[in-house]
């Protein structure tokens, strides 16, 4: 049964979402307690990095369960066949520059040999507005299942802009999924509303965003905290 967060009236409402395009990791004691400790502000970048790559494992393993599988039986070592599963169709990382590349080794570590494109963009420190600078992507892009991965949807300008480049490449809708640690109801609504049939896997859903444009009570900036550029 998924919680449903509870958003100030000024947070649109996101019941229309939970579970079918969004999906919510239970919330156990266990992943509490990760988010404890990178979301405290006197966390050791040590302990930001090793607690984030933690979260992230999780979040990737929750997205490969929304992918398709097909019938795959095997024969056992003792003679009997075990009616199995597999992958069904090809996969690719895409990570938004530059925090979303903190997700690529928790996509390696299950994923060993898969495919990463990136897309470069940026907000602008002061109008907040994403910025498309760089993409470079599988050029058989169109045929491959694509976990988009950026930690962080806030108003959900930076994933719309992502998005576009994958739909222009040719990608399905409903073959995104979207793969981030922290969202709020304003980034849902904005991702969501535009793209219906995409999916989005998230660890944890905010009260809402800041006149800054940061979530509430948020992490702060994640690529700072993570890569280091926030001293
Ligand atoms: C962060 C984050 C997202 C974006 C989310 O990137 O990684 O890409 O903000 O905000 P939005 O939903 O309001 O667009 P930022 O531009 O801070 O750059 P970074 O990757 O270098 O940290
Ligand atoms: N980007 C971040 O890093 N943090 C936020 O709260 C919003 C956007």
């Amino acid at each position: 049964m998924i919680q449903i967060p509870s958003a100030p009236s000024s947070a649109p409402s996101i019941e229309q979402y939970l579970g079918k395009n969004v999906h919510l990791l239970p919330q156990t004691h266990q992943l509490r307690a990760l988010h404890t400790v990178i979301r405290d502000r006197n966390a050791r970048r040590e302990d930001f990095v090793f607690y984030s790559e933690r979260i992230i494992r999780m979040l990737v393993e929750a997205s490969l369960n929304l992918l398709p599988f097909e019938k795959h039986d095997v024969q056992t070592p003792v003679g009997r066949t075990y009616e199995g599963l597999r992958f069904a169709s090809k996969l690719c990382g895409v990570s938004v520059v530059r925090a979303g590349e903190s997700m690529e080794a928790g996509l390696r570590e299950v994923c060993r040999s898969i495919r990463i494109g990136k897309i470069l963009i940026q907000r602008d420190k002061v109008t907040k507005l994403p910025k498309l600078y760089y993409a470079s992507l599988p050029a058989d892009i169109a045929e491959r299942q694509v976990l988009l991965m950026d930690p962080m949807l806030a108003t959900g300008g930076s994933a719309l802009a992502a998005i576009q480049v994958l739909l222009d490449k040719g990608v399905p809708e409903e073959n995104i999924i979207f793969i981030n640690l922290l969202t709020v109801p304003e980034g849902i609504t904005a991702v969501c509303g535009r793209h219906p049939k995409l999916r989005l896997v998230t660890s944890s859903i905010e009260e809402r965003l800041n006149e800054n444009a940061y979530m509430l009570p948020g992490i702060g900036d994640f690529g700072d905290r993570f890569f280091g550029t926030d001293v």
